[in-house]
């Protein structure tokens, strides 16, 4: 399983890539004007010189035109820019055009299976289901990820991956890796929040006082 992070904070993508287990970055609109950054090209550029996986980079507009020519120029800041469209028709176009002309495309924004579909015939790489905020409404965002991952694995023709997206912790990607997801896109906490469990620590601290207790010498 691929492991992205869900973020613009190019400190938090620093901290984490240096864990040696950040295979890609994902940023959204909201995800950027959170990092305070201004300059939204230069931003791109930083963060895909951090991490040598998958980038992906949103475009902001809505009609397929501006959105094709908004993407072209996002994929030509790095060689792993992956663009960002939503599930729209005309974000569809423009990922079927991206894809074609050899582009990464990260389709956004999904919601049901059927659009997940219509992502993978548009030739996609990635599809990013939102479990995070289907479950926030009462739905079941990870009972998404089972029908997506199952159409997918009927159709060899379809190469798409199934990003899950809108992670709210740990057991959201636990429950994806077990579903067969390619990647799930992690706020920074999240991953911090899967390193850590009380019994290591406390079992590692229990290691390190009988060690020194013993005396033992190591050399
Ligand atoms: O960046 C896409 C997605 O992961 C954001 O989800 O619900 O945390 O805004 P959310």
């Amino acid at each position: 399983m691929k492991f992205f992070l869900d973020t613009a904070d190019l400190d938090a993508i620093r901290e984490l890539s240096a864990t040696g287990l950040v295979d890609g970055v994902t940023t959204n609109p909201s995800l950027v004007a959170k990092s305070g950054h201004k300059d939204f090209i230069s931003l791109v550029r930083a963060i895909a010189a951090l991490v040598p996986g998958p980038v992906s980079a949103e475009v902001t507009a809505s009609e397929a035109e501006p959105m094709l020519a908004q993407g072209r120029a996002l994929a030509s800041l790095a060689p792993n820019i992956a663009v960002k469209v939503p599930l729209t028709p005309a974000g569809l176009r423009v990922c079927k055009t991206l894809s074609a002309e050899g582009v990464k495309v990260n389709v956004t924004l999904c919601f049901s299976a059927a659009q997940a579909i219509l992502a993978a015939k548009a030739g996609a790489t990635f599809v990013s289901p939102f479990v995070g905020r289907l479950d926030d409404i009462g739905e079941d965002g990870m009972s998404l990820i089972a029908d997506i991952v199952t159409i997918f694995k009927a159709y060899p023709a379809f190469t798409t991956e199934v990003l899950v997206a809108s992670v709210r912790g740990p057991a959201h990607v636990v429950a994806a890796a077990k579903l067969g997801a390619h990647v799930a896109t992690l706020p920074p906490s999240t991953l911090r929040q899967m390193f850590a469990h009380p019994l290591t620590t406390s079992g590692l601290a229990q290691f390190t006082a009988d060690w020194e207790k013993a005396g033992i010498r190591e050399g």
